[in-house]
């Protein structure tokens, strides 16, 4: 890891906003990293309010350990993946919680690592995997998949409209060596993927095989359903977001959560029993203001999702 590199937490003062926390409060952060959003919760929520915190990344949670030092005694950091987070909170009696945050992607310590192979900036490995501890790496996925599977993979996560030719390019190249590193990977994709705008060529192939590599999308869609019965009533859930596929996959989550009825209109009396669980706080997302994007460019693409859970906390 590249000890210089520092991420900068992304609507920060937002997601605080949002979760407001307050002394007594119970919180979960799904994603960690350098502990940066954590720290202000553990802050807001002093002296007594406890944070759960989790990871896949073990050098995340080293990083966000040494930060939150001070809050020790207040919060519980877990080198795991939210895929877990329903089981994990119950371990820990984090139920009934006032707040959970997920800050998808990688962060800029994980993007500036010069072993990871997150970005096409930096020749390394081509690995991409948030847990070491993980199998498959981008490496096998690109060495062992058909030129079809990878066609498929780069469009539905990379929204590549060249996802053909980077994929029949793959194929090609491998047959002659193996392709290993993330140098070899953005050479191939240059060949065939014309430069437009300020876009570099292999950003969305590399966005692809990433979201591949972690199962993102999956992972996300389990956790989100596992969190709202995480919160209590009141309870706030924020999502931060960095591209569409995501955004769109919490907007359409939060939707359904938020319908009543679901029986088709033809049904004068609902039978579906079908309850809402969330309220959506933002209508529209919340995006970064000017002098964000300008201090952190990697806040560009961010938007902030919040809802909360429906229900009247009883009274203690
Ligand atoms: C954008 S960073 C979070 C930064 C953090 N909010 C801060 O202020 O420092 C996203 C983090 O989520 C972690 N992550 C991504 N997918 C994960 C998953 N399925 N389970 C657990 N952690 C995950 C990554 O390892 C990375 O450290």
């Amino acid at each position: 890891m590249d000890a210089r590199a520092e991420h900068i937490p992304v609507l920060y003062q937002e997601v605080l906003a949002a979760l407001a926390p307050r002394a007594g409060g119970r919180y979960i952060d799904c994603t960690l990293g350098g502990g940066g959003h954590a720290l202000g919760i553990l802050e807001r929520s002093s002296p007594d309010g406890r944070l759960l915190g989790i990871d896949a990344d073990p050098e995340a949670l080293k990083i966000a350990t040494a930060r939150l030092e001070p809050y020790r005694s207040r919060c519980i950091l877990i080198n795991d993946n939210y895929i877990n987070v329903g089981r994990l909170a119950r371990e820990r009696n984090f139920v009934q919680v006032d707040g959970v945050l997920f800050d998808l992607g990688f962060s800029t310590i994980q993007i500036e690592s010069l072993n990871r192979g997150f970005s096409f900036r930096v020749d390394a490995p081509l690995d991409m995997r948030f847990d070491p501890r993980q199998e498959i790496t981008a490496e096998d996925l690109i060495s062992t998949s058909t030129e079809q599977e990878l066609a498929e993979m780069i469009f539905k996560y990379g929204e590549e409209r060249r996802a053909r030719a980077v994929a029949r390019a793959i194929v090609a190249e491998r047959a002659r060596r193996p392709i290993e590193t993330t140098g070899q990977m953005t050479r191939i994709i240059e060949r065939v993927v014309p430069k437009q705008g300020k876009i570099h060529p292999a950003t969305r192939t590399f966005q692809a095989l990433r979201i591949a590599v972690n199962r993102e999308l999956e992972n996300l869609e389990s956790a989100l359903g596992q969190v709202v019965e995480l919160l209590a009533p009141g309870g706030k859930l924020a999502v931060i977001s960095f591209h569409s596929l995501e955004d769109r996959l919490v907007k359409q989550f939060f939707a359904a959560e938020a319908r009543g009825c679901i029986c088709p209109p033809r049904i004068p009396v609902c039978v579906c029993g079908h309850k809402a669980r969330l309220e959506i706080a933002t209508k529209k997302a919340i995006a970064p203001s000017s002098e964000e994007v300008q201090r952190n460019p990697r806040s560009r693409s961010a938007k902030l999702r919040v809802a909360r859970r429906v229900g009247v906390r009883p009274s203690p």
